[in-house]
């Protein structure tokens, strides 16, 4: 059973993530339990209890867009930045893709933001795909690209609820 929960370093220990982007990878081993004690993003683990493993993760922190950034990205002139929240990273180890993984993910991510929302005011979601690929799935679960940057792609927070409220994880 897949069962998510905050980040745990001895979740480390248990066996080695590898989603196929070395980056994302290192990123959970070297850097994730630094930006977690620094209160710098929040990572959230898939884990595979009876495999005793970590299945996938996300991490998420605050984000803000410019005024000029906001209005080359969105098309509409703003005097004011944008507040935001960044999916900072979403990836699932290649022994569980192509399985509803990441759509849990990205479901459990969504849901945690849509309660945010509730207490803390950001206009968008963020996201900065890693390549075209990563790019098909968010705009497969609602996301829009920027026009200016291709791979970065952000839900608006009305976009959340609506969206939310018609996704199934599964
Ligand atoms: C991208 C990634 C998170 C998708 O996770 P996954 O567990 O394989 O995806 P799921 O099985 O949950 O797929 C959910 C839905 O998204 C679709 N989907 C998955 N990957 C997709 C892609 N690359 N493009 C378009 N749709 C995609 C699936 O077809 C499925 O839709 P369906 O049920 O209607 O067929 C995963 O492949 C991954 O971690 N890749 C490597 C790391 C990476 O690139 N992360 C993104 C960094 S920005």
């Amino acid at each position: 059973m897949l069962i998510t929960q905050p980040f745990d370093s001895a979740a480390l220990k248990l066996h080695p993530f590898s989603c196929g982007e070395p980056e994302l990878d290192d990123w959970l081993a070297k850097f994730a339990g630094q930006s977690e004690k620094r209160d710098n993003v929040r990572t959230t683990l898939l884990l595979d209890e009876q495999r005793c493993r970590i299945a996938g993760y996300y991490s998420m922190r605050t984000y803000e867009l410019s005024a000029a950034d906001a209005a080359s990205a969105m098309g509409r002139s703003r005097r004011y930045p944008v507040p935001a929240m960044l999916l900072a990273r979403l990836a699932v180890d290649s022994d569980y893709q192509g399985h509803g993984a990441g759509r849990l993910l990205l479901f459990d991510a969504l849901q945690r933001l849509l309660a945010a929302a509730n207490d803390i005011g950001f206009e968008i979601v963020v996201v900065h795909a890693l390549h075209e690929d990563a790019a098909c799935f968010y705009l497969r679960h609602g996301f829009r690209r920027f026009l200016d940057h291709e791979l970065n792609l952000f839900l608006t927070t009305k976009d959340l609820r609506a969206t939310f409220a018609t996704m199934d994880p599964g």
